[in-house]
């Protein structure tokens, strides 16, 4: 009797996981289905260096699209070709920043319409779910469409670039746990360039990822857990976590006391720890409009009195 019992428990549960795999090896493939924005690249001049400022400037793409090897070119702030190759080898897979150069192995086969939606939906041209690496979701109608512009005037690079492969954690995350994060509220279609706080919010909200990387965050879903730009997100970088420093106005704020010259010079030095991974390269690029209305923004977040007595700890590689 007891055996028989065994017998079946044993073939149920069996039969349960069998299901299970294969239906999460079907579903983390499901097509997602997100609106194409109307965004069409231009061949207008002062379009593309908008993009190219955006792109190789606060958006930062070569920190992730420029190839191996150029991560000290990009740390000192200069331009490197966006033809993709290297790897984000994390629990739920590896995923391979594409080839951004007009190439036949890069976007030419793919429509401004395609890129705009992957940056506005998180959904990929093939209906693959985009983890939030890029959270350029508020991104406006005309920065899109000139960083969208910029990229097909790029010079092309022949470079083929892996397709994402999912970990079984990763087909379980994407079947069941996280879904495409598209814009919050209204996209506006332009946004005034000025040294206004208000510009500084959507440099620092939509354009830059401060507050992505200044607020502290549950690794493995992405979920905002801590107050905005309080820092205290402990970011994994090989050999090291190092933790952002709070950045509100507070007593305990690192920029606290900091005059509006000293936060610019401080953006004009770059990288000062060698394994940070704020884009200090391409942040120092910012000008001056930029970088002042960042800084006035930040004076307007909620102060939050919080510290962090060890930035960077030493981990196991
Ligand atoms: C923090 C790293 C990071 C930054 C910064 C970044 N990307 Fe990506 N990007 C990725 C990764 C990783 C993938 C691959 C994701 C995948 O395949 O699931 C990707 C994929 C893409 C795709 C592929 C879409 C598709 O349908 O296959 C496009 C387009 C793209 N990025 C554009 C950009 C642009 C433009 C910028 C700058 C404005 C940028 N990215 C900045 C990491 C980044
Ligand atoms: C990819 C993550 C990331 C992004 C994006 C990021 N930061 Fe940071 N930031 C960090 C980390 C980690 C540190 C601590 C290590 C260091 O100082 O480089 C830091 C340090 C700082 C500091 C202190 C520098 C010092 O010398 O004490 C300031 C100021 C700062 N960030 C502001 C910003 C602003 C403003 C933005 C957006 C324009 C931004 N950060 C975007 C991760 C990030």
């Amino acid at each position: 009797m007891f055996k028989k019992i065994l017998k079946w428990t044993l073939l149920s549960i069996i039969t349960i996981v069998v299901l299970f795999l294969v239906s999460i090896n079907l579903m983390y493939k499901k097509k997602l289905e997100a609106p194409y924005p109307n965004i069409h690249a231009s061949s207008d001049s002062a379009v593309i260096a908008r993009g190219k400022y955006l792109v190789m400037g606060p958006a930062h793409c070569p920190n992730c699209h420029g190839a191996p090897g150029t991560e000290d070119i990009v740390d000192r702030g200069e331009e490197v070709p966006l033809q993709g190759g290297r790897v984000f080898d994390i629990p739920p897979g590896k995923f391979y920043p594409v080839n951004l150069t007009p190439d036949e192995t890069g976007i030419a086969k793919l429509k401004d319409e395609e890129i705009a939606r992957t940056l506005r939906y998180g959904v990929g041209f093939d209906g693959r779910l985009i983890l939030d690496f890029m959270p350029f979701q508020n991104v406006s109608d005309e920065d899109l469409t000139a960083i969208i512009s910029y990229l097909r005037a790029s010079k092309p690079v022949k470079n083929v670039v892996p397709k994402p492969e999912h970990t079984l954690l990763g087909k379980f995350v994407f079947s069941f746990v996280v879904d495409p994060i598209g814009p919050a509220g209204d996209v506006p279609k332009a946004v005034k360039r000025d040294s206004t706080a208000e510009y500084g919010k959507y440099l620092a909200l939509s354009v830059a990822n401060c507050k992505g990387c200044h607020t502290n965050r549950d690794l493995k879903t992405g979920a905002y857990v801590g107050e905005p730009f309080a820092g205290g997100f402990e970011m994994d970088v090989p050999g090291y976590l190092i933790t952002s420093p709070n950045i509100t106005p507070a007593k305990t704020g690192r920029i606290t006391g900091w005059t509006e010259e000293r936060f610019i010079q401080r953006f004009r030095e770059g990288k000062k720890i060698a394994m940070s991974p704020m884009p200090w390269g391409p942040f120092s690029r910012l000008d001056e409009i930029d970088l002042k209305a960042v800084y006035r923004y930040l004076q307007t977040v909620k102060p939050v009195e919080i510290e962090y007595k060890e930035m960077i700890k030493k981990v196991a590689p």
